[in-house]
């Protein structure tokens, strides 16, 4: 969505949210962007997602590969487990999600890995960084079948293994700075509108940078895999998508508190970032062929062959479902090459092979 050609109406909405943004500009002045889209999303008692209101796939606001159904947990797992056996199978791996929203990306992971590759369950430990309590309480609930397994540590600790996230960084808040003007929203009556204002050299995406050095600070040693979607700098445009019912709206302040907002993920400063943080990149492709890579070494031995079961002899579950789901991960013009995927590593040998996701890797703005 071009930021030009918003709107600047205030529609629906969560009406106490509303009333509090307004209350602090009127108070405070105009504010960032950023401010507004933390309180929109994020505000302690009535944000969108802080408030658990947020509802993925088909009955919700919009999907996302979780939404899609529990293949993409399993594939993701077939991924984790092969780090694992190039470990050494080590007594205790983490897997770290950050941004588990209600905990099924971590329940597919767990019962795929719990059913299909035992010994590394028992070395699997599932921690979750959620730093909203109503999240916290419906993720413990979709996941109280795995006990211990699962923790939530009060703040970031310490791991060897994995952080992994699904359209964390998207979600993060985001300044609108372009050609040294910053749009501020500001009030005009009871109207939100944007307020331009010059800005010296400032950071739009600060809140995802200091994830990374988060991340970064308590990995040991180990992989990030972040998916999301956004640009590399060549091609990066400053989208912000506004969503709700499956509906791009038109303007962030059209059903403030009840919709999503997220912005294209800057690829390249978050690589930099990364790199400043001693993380080296391993991998960057799209969706399509990160899974594909996955799936093309399922059956090959190790950890990545699936015991025969409800998944019969093939590499991939027999049941038009399952097809259902893969075709929308995949399809380029569905979730396939809406999304990449960034790898990095941690105190991994250089001579390490690539990850099986990174088997056909190819830069994501390459055709064919
Ligand atoms: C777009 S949703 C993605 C949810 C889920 N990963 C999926 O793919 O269905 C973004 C999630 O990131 C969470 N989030 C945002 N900032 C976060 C932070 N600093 N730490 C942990 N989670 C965060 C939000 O609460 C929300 O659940």
């Amino acid at each position: 969505m071009d930021v030009e050609r918003w709107t600047l109406n205030t529609q629906k909405g969560n009406i106490a949210l509303v009333s509090w943004i307004r209350a602090e500009i009127e108070r405070r002045g105009p504010q960032s962007f950023a401010w507004f889209m933390q309180q929109a999303l994020y505000h302690p008692e009535h944000g969108y997602y802080s408030s658990g209101r947020c509802a993925t796939g088909r009955k919700g606001d919009y999907f996302t590969n979780v939404s899609v159904g529990a293949l993409f947990g399993q594939l993701l797992a077939s991924q984790f487990s092969e780090i694992w056996e190039c470990f050494g199978n080590i007594n205790e791996f983490v897997i770290v999600e950050q941004g588990a929203h209600d905990g099924q990306f971590a329940r597919d992971v767990l019962d795929f890995v719990q059913k299909r590759l035992p010994e590394f369950f028992d070395a699997l430990r599932y921690r979750i960084l959620e730093p909203f309590p109503i999240l916290e309480e419906q993720q413990r609930r979709r996941l109280e079948a795995f006990g211990d397994k699962v923790k939530w540590p009060a703040s970031p600790e310490p791991f060897t293994g994995v952080h992994f996230s699904n359209e964390l960084l998207d979600a993060m808040p985001v300044r609108l700075i372009s050609d040294g003007t910053e749009k501020l929203v500001g009030l005009d009556g009871d109207k939100f509108v944007f307020v331009e204002q010059s800005v010296n050299k400032a950071t739009f995406n600060q809140a995802a940078l200091e994830t990374i050095d988060q991340i970064a600070a308590n990995l040991q040693r180990g992989y990030v895999i972040a998916i999301d979607y956004g640009f590399l700098e060549e091609a990066f445009e400053r989208t912000v998508q506004v969503r709700a019912r499956h509906r791009n709206l038109n303007s962030p302040f059209e059903q403030i508190g009840d919709a999503d907002i997220t912005m294209s993920v800057h690829w390249k400063s978050i690589i930099e970032r990364a790199q400043a943080n001693g993380l080296r990149v391993v991998g960057f492709t799209d969706q399509h062929h990160f899974l594909t890579g996955i799936i093309s070494q399922l059956g090959s031995g190790g950890s990545l062959e699936p015991p025969a079961g409800d998944w019969g002899q093939s590499p991939l579950p027999d049941c038009a479902k399952a097809k259902r789901e893969l075709q929308t991960l995949l399809h380029p013009e569905m979730l396939g090459r809406a999304f990449q995927v960034l790898a990095f590593a941690k105190k991994i040998d250089i001579e390490a092979p690539p990850l099986a996701g990174f088997k056909f890797a190819r830069h994501p703005g390459q055709r064919g």
